[in-house]
């Protein structure tokens, strides 16, 4: 249905350009809109038939339900598509490293909302939508812009949604003495003048890395969220630009000075293994 549609799309969208509430129901239209811009602005990396680009952009046929139906998953999808993603993440079991756009700028609440419906519903995603799926409306995506959010955030979110789905076990925090005392050398190094040699006393404004702050921003999340957010964002002069193995000695330091207790086997870099590591105590 979706691709008979397509062909008469372009001479829809002369009619309906920006049209996207339906004068006698009231009721969001986001067959055209949502087509629109897909087509124009989101099928240029993830593909007009959704199949991405493999190791660039990942498919969102078949992955866009699997993101919808973590805990948090609707919501999250609203900021992905307002303010953009960046980091490492696993989608249909294929690893991406790459930074999605954001769109709050560009497109407008409609725009935003029809785009979502139309990834739910193309390519067979549609059977794969939870029974009383809702779809996605503008008032979803306006109330979302009342709390700006970087594309960092967004991904630390996005581990928070992924933590423990139901078909994935957690597995246990794994760190060791020998990587915390590595992480601290490391830290002195790269993050100390800023966080403080205690943590929370950095001449420079650098947040609190342990006590209450810690445990409110981190505590309910994943290893992925932490090792993530730090990996985008620090040391702010040169996000990213650390290697891998020097993050996750660095987490293992904070775990270690935020009271977790090390054990025989290294926190590994690996995202898809940290997605799975909580740190819910
Ligand atoms: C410039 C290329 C580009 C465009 C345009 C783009 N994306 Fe993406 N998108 C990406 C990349 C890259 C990722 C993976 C980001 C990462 O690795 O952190 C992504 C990820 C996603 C995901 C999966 C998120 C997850 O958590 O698994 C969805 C859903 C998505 N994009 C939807 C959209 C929609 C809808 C649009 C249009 C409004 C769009 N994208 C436009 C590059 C793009
Ligand atoms: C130039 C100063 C500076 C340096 C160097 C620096 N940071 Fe930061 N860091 C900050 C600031 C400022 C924030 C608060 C950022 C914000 O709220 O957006 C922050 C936030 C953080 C946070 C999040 C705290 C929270 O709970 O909100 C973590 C974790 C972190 N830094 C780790 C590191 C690590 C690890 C290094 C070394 C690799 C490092 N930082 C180096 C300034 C710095």
């Amino acid at each position: 249905m979706l691709d008979g549609f397509r062909i008469g799309l372009t001479a829809f969208l002369a009619l309906f350009a920006t049209g996207a509430m339906a004068a006698d129901s009231g009721a969001f239209q986001w067959e055209t809109v949502g087509a629109e811009t897909y087509a124009t602005y989101c099928g240029a990396c993830h593909q007009l038939n959704g199949q991405g680009v493999p190791d660039t952009f990942p498919a969102l046929a078949g992955h866009a339900p699997t993101v919808l139906a973590r805990p948090g998953g609707r919501d999250y999808l609203v900021r992905l598509v307002l303010y953009g993603l960046e980091g490492p993440i696993t989608a249909g079991g294929k690893p991406f490293n790459g930074a999605m756009p954001p769109w709050g700028e560009v497109l407008s609440d409609a725009q935003l909302a029809g785009a979502l419906d139309y990834v739910l519903h193309s390519w067979d995603n549609d059977k794969a939508l939870p029974a009383g799926f809702q779809p996605f409306t503008p008032a979803d995506i306006a109330a979302a812009r009342s709390k700006q959010m970087t594309a960092a955030e967004v991904y630390a979110l996005r581990g928070e949604a992924a933590r423990a789905p139901p078909a994935v076990a957690s597995v246990p925090l794994t760190f060791t003495q020998e990587q915390a005392d590595r992480g601290h050398t490391l830290y002195r190094r790269n993050c100390q003048d800023c966080h403080g040699s205690n943590l929370n006393d950095g001449e420079f404004g650098g947040a609190p890395l342990n006590g209450q702050y810690f445990v409110r921003h981190w505590g309910s999340g994943t290893v992925a969220a932490l090792f993530g957010y730090m990996r985008a964002k620090m040391p702010p002069d040169r996000p990213g630009r650390l290697n891998p193995q020097t993050y996750a000695d660095l987490t293992a330091f904070l775990l270690a000075q935020n009271g977790y207790q090390p054990g025989q086997t290294e926190l590994p870099p690996d995202h898809e293994a940290q997605e799975r590591m909580d740190l819910k105590r």
